[in-house]
């Protein structure tokens, strides 16, 4: 339903939405998108968030319960797995606004895909706990380096993200 409603938007009303755009500019990206009116509501005004949001939600909820893991040491090489295989979606997910998507993401998402491995790695090699903080911060580095070109409303909270060492 959500996606029809895009298409006639973007295909018939390019102009129009282009407008509303402008006046909500980065409604996708806010925490609060529940609390306005995002530009796939469509007339029911019922929020239903993009998969890339949805994929971004559940990525910031996984990165939040394993903090206190990867801060005690008992982070497992299973749970980084799981990590990976589910946040892999990112790169498939259409997001609220696929025009404002840019040629730099799936570079971005790539690297961050790749930090999960090395965190994963240093687990498997039993490294130091800083190696292994070093490796989980890096990961929401690359979070934090996406959103700077994408989306800058959730970098405060994915900087709550990290360990402090
Ligand atoms: C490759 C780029 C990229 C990476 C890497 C990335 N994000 Fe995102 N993120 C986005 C984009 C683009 C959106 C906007 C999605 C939309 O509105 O469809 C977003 C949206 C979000 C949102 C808001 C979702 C909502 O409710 O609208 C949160 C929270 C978030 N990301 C957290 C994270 C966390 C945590 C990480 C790392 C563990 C991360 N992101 C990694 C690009 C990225």
């Amino acid at each position: 339903m959500t996606t029809v409603a895009m298409n006639i938007n973007q295909g018939a009303r390019k102009g129009l939405l282009y407008l509303g755009l402008l006046a909500m500019g980065q409604v996708g990206c806010q925490e609060k998108a529940e609390d306005r009116t995002p530009p796939n509501s469509g007339r029911t005004g019922m929020y239903t968030p993009s998969p890339l949001a949805s994929t971004m939600r559940n990525m910031a909820d996984d990165m939040e319960a394993l903090r206190t893991k990867a801060d005690e040491g008992s982070l497992t090489v299973a749970e980084v797995d799981v990590l990976i295989q589910a946040h892999a979606a990112m790169k498939e997910a259409e997001a609220t606004k696929p025009d404002d998507i840019k040629a730099t993401f799936s570079g971005y998402a790539e690297a961050y895909l790749l930090q999960l491995e090395e965190l994963k790695s240093a687990l498997e090699d039993h490294a130091s706990r800083q190696e292994r903080l070093d490796a989980f911060n890096a990961a929401l580095a690359t979070c934090v380096a996406c959103h700077q070109e994408h989306c800058p409303g959730p970098i405060a909270r994915i900087q709550k993200m990290k360990v402090q060492q």
